[in-house]
């Protein structure tokens, strides 16, 4: 079910059940973190590897810091200026977070999100929610309560409906390594937004293997239909030009039928490209075509975590 209540979203979450939360990025399959029974669900709904741990989620740092040791002077410089907001800290967890929702490691992702009526229902509960986002493990993060009906209406309670997400694109993840803050995944909080409040940070390049770098399994956000970065020179071979798809930044491909095509913001806007990204490539995955065309962004601002999650779709 789909609706706005805090009261039904709050008194399924006490009973230890699921339900979907908007937040500023993504909506979110939220559970109570400090009980093992919702942990489980949320894998199980999820199809989640219980090898890849969840973000944990307060209404505060004021609650939240009570779930972690401590914070190191660099990370909470961040915290004050860009949280409530897309930033997710990793921490030295306290033992009142079950081993279940980090996966073992010693650290937890924590995040105060930026969004009215999730940040009410976080206020009005007596524990935190552990939620990944609302999608089955590796598809397309949901960025409407539609998005999370198609796929996940069937397998849980309620959806509460925020509306569209207002960034799209899932939270950057840092923490600190060597004594260095280190972004682990590039998302809403661009790399220069930190770098303007701290210094020049590390950014963790891609990897599949590296255990501790977070979000960062190869093939990922990914459509069905198969996607290739470039133009449609790059396309393989069994994709017929008429049955091409285009994710564009700002102008249509000339060569392919415009319906066939998503365009992120006419303007050039990466704002309005990282809100887009994720609806566009879930429209032209209901289109049943051969093959996606999509095309990278400029790598600046939000247009490198949306050139991060087009690689990741592209992989296979
Ligand atoms: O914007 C977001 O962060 C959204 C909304 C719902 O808050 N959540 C989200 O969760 O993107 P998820 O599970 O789809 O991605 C979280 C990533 C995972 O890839 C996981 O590997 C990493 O964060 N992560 C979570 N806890 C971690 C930990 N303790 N250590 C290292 N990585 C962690
Ligand atoms: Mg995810």
């Amino acid at each position: 079910m789909i609706g706005t209540s805090i009261e039904k979203a709050k008194a399924y979450l006490r009973e230890e059940q699921v339900v979907a939360i908007p937040t500023e990025t993504v909506y979110g399959l939220a559970g109570n973190a400090f009980s093992e029974a919702a942990v489980l669900k949320i894998f199980k709904v999820k199809n989640r590897p219980s090898f890849d741990p969840l973000i944990v989620h307060g209404p505060s740092w004021e609650v939240a810091r009570s779930w972690v040791q401590t914070i190191p002077e660099e990370l909470w410089t961040l915290a004050k200026a860009l949280t409530p907001g897309p930033l997710t800290l990793l921490l030295e967890k306290k033992s009142i977070i079950p081993d279940l929702v980090t996966s073992g490691s010693r650290q937890v992702a924590i995040r105060i999100p930026q969004h009215p009526l999730t940040l009410k229902l976080l206020s009005a509960i007596d524990f935190p929610l552990a939620a990944p986002s609302a999608n089955p493990f590796g598809y397309i993060s949901p960025t409407t309560a539609g998005h999370v009906e198609q796929q996940l209406g069937e397998k849980i309670p309620y959806i509460l409906d925020g509306g569209p997400c207002k960034i799209g694109l899932e939270s950057t993840i840092v923490g600190m390594e060597d004594g260095q803050v280190t972004v682990y995944r590039k998302g809403g909080i661009a790399v220069e937004a930190i770098q303007a409040i701290i210094g020049k940070v590390r950014v963790r390049p891609h990897s599949s293997s590296n255990p501790k770098a977070p979000g960062m399994l190869k093939s990922h956000y990914a459509p069905r239909v198969p996607l290739y970065l470039g133009g449609i020179d790059e396309r393989p071979a069994n994709c017929r030009i008429t049955q091409c798809g285009a994710l564009r930044f700002k102008d249509y491909l000339p060569s392919i039928p415009q319906n066939q095509q998503f365009i992120l913001s006419g303007n050039g806007d990466l704002d309005e490209a990282a809100r887009q990204l994720f609806a566009g490539m879930r429209q032209l995955d209901s289109l049943s075509l051969d093959c996606i065309l999509a095309e990278l962004l400029p790598e600046q601002g939000l247009g490198r975590a949306i050139n991060d999650r087009l690689r990741r779709a592209a992989a296979r």
